[in-house]
């Protein structure tokens, strides 16, 4: 069988240290042959420093030689590639969030649809062992109906000061979009069949705003700041579930990163991070942790498999496009909802079948 011909659009940080290095080591699968950024420079650099071939000077050329790609962009182009690709007959695995808009994620489900071919979005942290686990718990019905999901993606102050994550116009957003997509994804993901009836939100940048702030994560220019640095939001689901969902860059709490989902059911409750299982029973309460779980160190690997498993139709794929198109329809719900200062009636309109 011939080996699978990957491509890369974007290879800046999270091309170089997550997807190359997961594609490599499926090298009995997938040949990484080529690769495009808009920066001539870098991708002649990263082409030489892992041995890939064919350095492409517009996205379109590359569509020629490759089965699959791997966009890595800033936001703001992801709908774009992913569309002229799934025309063009290409796998895509898009990196998270799948676009700016919900229109434009809605228009990049469709294009897959008509396609036939796979798109997915990097939401890896699905992959990680924990989160399986949970899965797992889930779907055996273990903890009964999920009453209240609480959602927390916070650092107390780690801003990206690289790259073009306070620009909105590239990215959309911040701390939100960047960060909390994941923690909103994997939640969501947990919850399985759940419907969003309606959601509020606020976004804050006040810190970012402030010159002579404390960050950990580099220098970044506070008069050029305008993306969010700290969000809340409050879901209500069609079957009388929650949830709250905190997340931030930057904020004045004490601990330097909480990082959790816990979901709390009529039969017992879950913590993911670190995984626990939460029961009142025979006249206690108790906890249970696992000593042990299956799965590999980081998710990229299991990640990039799943991707590559499914375009040769021999697995289900775990991301799928409606799926991440639903993460992207609250968060824009949230800055809607943040941005009129009121709550805002969500409705799926088909978007998740
Ligand atoms: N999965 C994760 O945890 C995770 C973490 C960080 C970033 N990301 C996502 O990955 C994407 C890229 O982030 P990054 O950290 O690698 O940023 P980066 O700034 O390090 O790299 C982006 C690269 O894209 C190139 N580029 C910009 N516009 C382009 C265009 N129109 N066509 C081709 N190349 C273009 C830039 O020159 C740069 O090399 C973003 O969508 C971001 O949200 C995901």
């Amino acid at each position: 069988m011939s080996k699978m011909r990957v491509g890369l659009i974007g290879i800046g940080g999270i091309a170089q240290s997550r997807h190359i290095p997961a594609f490599l080591q499926l090298e009995e699968l997938v040949s990484i042959v080529a690769v495009h950024d808009i920066d001539h420079e870098r991708a002649k650099e990263v082409a030489t420093k892992f041995g890939i071939l064919k350095i492409f000077e517009t996205y379109q050329e590359m569509f020629n030689e490759v089965d699959a790609i791997v966009i890595c962009t800033p936001n703001k182009f992801h709908a774009e590639i992913a569309i002229a690709a799934l025309k063009a007959g290409i796998h895509v695995l898009c990196e998270k969030p799948m676009a700016l808009t919900a229109f434009d994620c809605k228009a990049m489900s469709e294009a897959a649809k008509q396609s036939g071919k796979v798109l997915s979005i990097a939401y890896h942290y699905r992959f990680m062992k924990e989160v399986q686990a949970a899965k797992k718990v889930m779907l055996a019905g273990e903890i009964g109906n999920p009453l209240v999901v609480r959602v927390q993606a916070m650092r107390r102050r780690k801003v990206p000061g690289w790259g073009v994550f306070t620009n909105k116009e590239l990215q959309g957003g911040g701390s939100l979009i960047d960060y909390g997509c994941h923690l909103l994804d994997l939640s969501l993901w947990l919850l399985g069949d759940c419907e969003p009836i309606e959601i509020i939100g606020s976004t804050y940048n006040v810190l970012s705003k402030t010159e002579g702030q404390v960050n950990q994560w580099g220098k970044f220019d506070p008069s050029a700041f305008d993306v969010d640095d700290h969000v809340t939001g409050y879901i209500k689901f069609s079957n009388g579930a929650s949830m709250l969902l905190e997340t931030s860059w930057s904020n004045n709490i004490k601990e330097d990163v909480i990082e959790n989902v816990s979901i709390s059911g009529d039969k017992g409750g879950l913590e993911v991070f670190p995984f626990s299982l939460n029961y009142a029973k025979h006249g206690m309460l108790i906890n249970s942790q696992a000593t042990w779980m299956p799965g590999e160190e980081k998710p990229d690997l299991p990640q990039a498999k799943n991707f590559v498993n499914a375009c040769l139709g021999l697995e289900e794929l775990v991301v799928k496009p409606e799926e991440a198109a639903r993460v992207s329809k609250i968060m824009e719900a949230i800055y809607e909802s943040s941005r009129i200062g009121s709550s805002v009636k969500f409705k799926i309109e088909g978007i998740v079948g």
